[in-house]
């Protein structure tokens, strides 16, 4: 089973956050159903899920397997919640998934990158700078640097870009 972290990124390389202000780009928003869709589900942090649904169900991704990561929550509606990381695939390869689309927020990001859960990156960057801000980081506690291979390059449209990257485990 392959597993993809997806996000994205702003031009001065911060984990892009979004509120109403500050809306995401149509075309990372259009990139991210279209990859949910290929994947058949996506994996989430409970506080991006509930930013997400707002007062409402899961929506356009009603069809897909969301699966919520919470240490504390219990049942959520239109979702499964696990407890970790590894139990979110554990639960999507025993329900015949191929591949697993790492959705965020940065908390689960990090989480996925940490215990080396990480196949492939997808990450759209979009043409907006950022003040303090938020960063993926593959180890919260130690500096190390692991290079990784880039896949394919593309713009998506409304200056957004597409780097993809395979990861070693
Ligand atoms: N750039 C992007 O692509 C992207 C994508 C999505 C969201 N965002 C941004 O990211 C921000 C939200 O991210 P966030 O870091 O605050 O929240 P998050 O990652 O969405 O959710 C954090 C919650 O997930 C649970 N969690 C995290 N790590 C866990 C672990 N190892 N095991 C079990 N549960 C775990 C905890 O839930 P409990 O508290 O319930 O235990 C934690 O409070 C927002 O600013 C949003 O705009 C950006």
């Amino acid at each position: 089973m392959k597993t993809i972290l997806w996000a994205t990124l702003t031009a001065n390389g911060n984990y892009a956050q979004s509120s109403p202000e500050n809306p995401p780009k149509k075309e990372a928003l259009d990139d991210f159903a279209a990859q949910a869709k290929a994947a058949g589900n996506f994996v989430v942090g409970r506080r991006t899920f509930e930013g997400m649904r707002g007062s409402g169900g899961p929506g356009p991704f009603a069809d897909l397997d969301i699966v919520v990561v919470s240490k504390h929550a219990s049942d959520i509606q239109g979702a499964t919640v696990v407890r970790s990381p590894k139990e979110a695939l554990s639960y999507l390869q025993q329900k015949g998934h191929q591949t697993v689309l790492i959705s965020g927020g940065a908390d689960i990001h990090n989480s996925f990158l940490e215990q080396g859960l990480v196949d492939e990156l997808i990450f759209n960057v979009t043409p907006v700078v950022e003040g303090k801000g938020l960063n993926l980081i593959a180890d919260r506690e130690n500096y190390r640097c692991q290079p990784v291979q880039l896949l394919d390059c593309k713009p998506l449209g409304g200056g957004v870009v597409q780097l993809r990257y395979a990861m070693e485990r």
